[in-house]
């Protein structure tokens, strides 16, 4: 499907006004520009969070399941509009068009749960040291909330954050990647199209802002939005964080990963191949959950590496939309080069190319296309340390189970992590507070492609934040601590004696 037939049926306005700055982002699938968007300039931005600030008035006192209304018609117009928005996510993000339908699904997924959570915003009750007191805890609406996207993942990250915020009363500022526009005009659109459904539900809860880091920055800055919820890279995510500090408001960090798989004696190789193949290559390895460093047994060693090499030379790197394709393109040049250093670093620290890192030219199409390249680490060094946004996957041996968990944790970073081991010993050691140390750890499955149910999120560099689902919702709220006295006296807690004529 064509990209403007996309935008048409989703009922995106392309028709540009004819003053104010505009740029062009290229599809990573052809290498060509697409439409042309209107860019904000710091007056439009401080107009469109002036309007969410505006509109959190009506918002917060609208009841929370009325909230989960216009999120449940979110969630029927985005399964209605599924194939032309992952349209969208492929051209703009270079994903292929099967990941691009799991993205939109799990837009569908967070709207589900969203809307259950709509009726369940607990609070709790405290019993009291006071007699005829009584003492609870209420959640509010925080304030309207800035998101920061990245290009990886151009409408499910907003959407995780975008159907808990309306549904815990806050209105949303949104600045996608300038990489994804499109991708980011279309879910607002549906959203509105969702809100404007709902009688005297206001519109304006949600906002788009396109373009650049100053953008972020004028985020950062905005005390008018007390929580900005920022992806991407560590280094954008600690000068964000800095700046939401300084102003004491509340960051919800979604940073970088540099995700371990660790390969136990016992690992079943069926499954431990297919989750280190999709977790490694999919999205081109360009996940913040994707595997970059697989751990494997010294006794394992030759076979794994054999398997996946024959399962790397299988792939079929291309057209994203093409069916039988596993592997599109890379984002820009730009990550091409950043990979080829990568890799040539690893050689000068003692690694080998095990297979491909070569860039493929496929006809028509002036993407930056590789294959993904397995390289083989005597150890676990320097290079090992730093996140590649690649489809570029290392490998090391382990003698000892402790060490494989140190290998693990031994990097800045502490997204995702998995161990695939038929030992129950060694499952609920890496589960315990003596193993990983990552946001998430998992058994028998891979790093990537988490559910949405899930907390999101992990420690150290990444961020420390938790997206999603479980209780992530209370990051959109503020917590509100109630004591009421019904008795006809007014003791005071601890005790104190206090009386005055
Ligand atoms: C991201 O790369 O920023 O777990 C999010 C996953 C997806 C989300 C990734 N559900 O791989």
């Amino acid at each position: 499907m064509l990209f403007s037939d996309a935008l048409s049926r989703l009922g995106v306005e392309t028709e540009l006004g004819s003053e104010g700055p505009r740029f062009s982002a290229r599809s990573p699938v052809d290498g060509q520009e697409t439409l042309p968007v209107s860019q904000d300039t710091l007056a439009t931005f401080d107009e469109k969070v002036q309007r969410a600030s505006d509109a959190f008035l009506t918002l917060r006192v609208i009841p929370a399941p009325r909230r989960g209304e216009v999120i449940r018609r979110l969630g029927v117009l985005l399964r209605t509009h599924k194939e032309d928005l992952a349209t969208l996510v492929t051209w703009e993000s270079g994903k292929i068009f099967q990941e691009a339908l799991g993205e939109v699904q799990e837009m569908i997924d967070i709207c589900d749960f969203a809307v259950g959570l709509s009726r369940q915003l607990y609070g709790q009750t405290m019993t009291t040291e006071r007699a005829q007191h009584r003492m609870m805890e209420q959640w509010h609406p925080l304030g309207p909330i800035g998101v920061i996207s990245a290009f990886n993942f151009p409408v499910a990250v907003w959407a995780w954050n975008a159907a808990l915020a309306i549904v815990c009363g806050d209105p949303v500022v949104w600045k996608p990647s300038p990489q994804t526009p499109w991708c980011a005009l279309s879910a607002h659109t549906l959203l509105r199209r969702a809100a404007e459904s709902v009688s005297d539900f206001p519109a304006e809860v949600s906002q788009v802002v396109l373009g650049g880091a100053e953008l972020g920055t004028a985020l950062s800055d905005d005390r008018r939005l007390p929580l900005i919820s920022a992806t991407g890279s560590t280094v954008m995510g600690r000068a964000v964080a800095q700046r939401v500090a300084a102003r004491l408001g509340r960051s919800l960090l979604e940073l970088g990963g540099n995700n371990a798989l660790i390969v136990a004696p016992s690992a079943r190789k069926d499954l431990a191949l297919r989750a280190v193949v999709f977790s490694a290559v999919g999205t081109a390895g360009q996940r913040c959950t994707s595997l970059r460093r697989l751990i494997v047994h010294r006794s394992r060693l030759d076979e794994f590496i054999s398997g996946l090499t024959d399962a790397y030379r299988s792939l079929k790197v291309g057209n994203p939309f093409d069916p039988g394709v596993h592997v599109g393109p890379l984002v820009s040049p730009e990550a091409l080069e950043r990979m080829n250093a990568t890799i040539a670093r690893a050689k000068e620290e003692g690694g080998s190319l095990i297979t491909g890192g070569g860039e493929l030219s496929l006809p028509g199409l002036f993407g930056t296309y590789v294959e993904p390249a397995l390289v083989k680490m005597p150890q676990q060094t320097e290079v090992m340390q730093t996140e590649c946004f690649a489809p570029l996957l290392f490998i090391v041996p382990y003698d000892d189970f402790d060490e494989a968990i140190s290998l693990q944790n031994g990097v800045p970073q502490g997204l995702s992590s998995s161990l695939f081991t038929e030992s129950i010993q060694e499952a609920e050691k890496y589960l315990s507070a003596a193993g990983s140390d990552c946001g998430i750890a998992n058994i028998n499955i891979g790093t990537s492609g988490a559910e949405i149910g899930g907390a999101f999120g992990g420690e150290k560099d990444t961020g420390g934040g938790r997206e999603s689902g479980s209780d992530a919702w209370k990051n959109y709220m503020r917590r509100s601590t109630n004591t009421i006295n019904y008795g006809s006296s007014l003791p005071l807690a601890q005790g104190i004696e206090f009386s005055f004529d």
